[in-house]
């Protein structure tokens, strides 16, 4: 699947198969956040790899709105470092993420962001250091309705802004066409 591809056919998912997924293939997509851009090359991350059921379902019960991360086999939590890159260690987690989130689904494999969590009841489930902040958590896993619905639904149903709403040619206000 091209790169293309990936970006038109990525939907959150919220429903998930228990089906493991294989080391060798979350191996490449912690690969693609791995190679992600960073500012000054600083790579102010670290990412914990969630696979214990009990954890996850504690995860689920402290994000209202997270609580497929109890079905998803795997929770990827985005952690910034604040003291190597105060000012972009989250964006640079962000960006990280991302690949992740492309790189599963060129795998047929599916994700959802979870930006809303309890920060510190997080760290302290996950023993994580003061210094780094929780950027996001990823459900990672497979859809429980299948990557062609995906396809089809993320064409139908996601509402998205023109690019005539969002771009601009040179400055603000001329329209780019
Ligand atoms: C930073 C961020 C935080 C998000 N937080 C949540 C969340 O807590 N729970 C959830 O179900 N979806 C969450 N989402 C998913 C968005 O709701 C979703 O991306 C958006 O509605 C567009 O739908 P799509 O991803 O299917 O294109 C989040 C997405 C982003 C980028």
């Amino acid at each position: 699947m091209d790169v293309y591809e990936a970006i038109t056919i990525r939907k959150s998912i919220r429903s998930y198969r228990p089906d493991p997924i294989t080391h060798d293939v979350l191996q490449r997509i912690l690969e693609a956040g791995r190679l992600a851009p960073s500012a000054a090359n600083r790579m102010p991350w670290k990412f914990i790899i969630v696979t214990e059921p009990q954890k996850r379902r504690t995860l689920a019960d402290l994000c209202t709105y997270g609580k497929f991360l109890a079905e998803s086999p795997v929770v990827i939590v985005g952690c910034g470092d604040r003291k190597s890159s105060p000012k972009w260690c989250v964006v640079d987690t962000a960006i990280a993420l991302e690949n992740m989130v492309l790189a599963a689904t060129g795998e047929g494999i599916g994700t959802c962001w979870i930006g809303s969590f309890p920060e510190e009841k997080v760290k302290s489930l996950l023993k994580i250091p003061d210094d780094f902040s929780v950027v996001a958590l990823l459900a990672v896993g497979y859809p429980k309705d299948g990557m062609d619905l995906i396809r089809l639904a993320s064409r139908l149903l996601r509402p998205t802004k023109a690019l005539t709403d969002i771009a601009r040619l040179n400055e603000f206000t001329s329209p780019w066409s």
